[in-house]
């Protein structure tokens, strides 16, 4: 199934349509591992950053959405990951075009048929894993910090198929290659937005 194709309004900027308070009330009410919400907030975090980093800062909110609902079946329903957010998003209202974004990052799992094509979409897909990665790694370090994270330090972990074996790292590596970027650019970034979060400045402040 190809869902609708990616929202804009009157003024051509793809727009949420929801609040960060209603998309974390959501992220609340189908998760309860802190586990799960913690990512949800990392990888919200992470888009946020790329939003700008890309020059996408006028739709920063919704790349942040996007990263902050982007699991929102996972906890309950991992065997039917992406494919049941479809059902849950329209219950809840969630606009169409959010829910291509997010069922997007599931591409070639669970039957799912909806490639990454906007650049907010690969970026998502890249991330993902790819934070879950950096996450298990800063849980070695004696700082349990991204502060002092290196890409050559990450790469080591990257290697060592069998830490994080979870991560995906054909996942990682292919979205690095569809976003047309190096391996070390995307780790590099990425570290980067993760450590904004960690020191508090990535802005969540949304338009009203
Ligand atoms: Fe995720």
């Amino acid at each position: 199934m190809i869902l609708d194709r990616l929202p804009e309004d009157n003024t051509g900027r793809l727009h949420p349509g929801i609040t960060r308070d209603e998309a974390f009330a959501l992220v609340e009410k189908y998760n309860k591992e802190p586990f799960h919400i913690q990512h949800a907030e990392t990888v919200e975090a992470v888009m946020r950053y790329f939003a700008t980093k890309l020059g996408y800062s006028d739709e920063a909110d919704f790349w942040g959405l996007v990263g902050l609902l982007h699991d929102l079946d996972f906890e309950q329903f991992p065997d039917e990951h992406c494919i049941k957010v479809r059902e849950i998003f329209d219950a809840e209202g969630i606009n169409p075009q959010i829910k291509r974004a997010v069922v997007s990052h599931a591409y070639g799992f669970s039957q799912n048929d909806v490639k990454p094509e906007h650049q907010m979409e690969k970026v998502l897909y890249a991330v993902d894993e790819l934070t879950g990665l950096i996450g298990a790694a800063i849980l070695m370090r004696p700082s349990r910090s991204t502060l002092d994270l290196t890409v050559e330090s990450l790469k080591k972990k990257y290697k060592d198929k069998k830490f994080a074996a979870g991560c995906s790292r054909e996942v990682i590596r292919k979205g690095a290659e569809d976003l047309g970027w190096e391996l070390d650019y995307l780790m590099e970034e990425t570290i980067r937005a993760m450590q904004d979060m960690e020191r508090g400045e990535s802005s969540r402040i949304m338009e009203k």
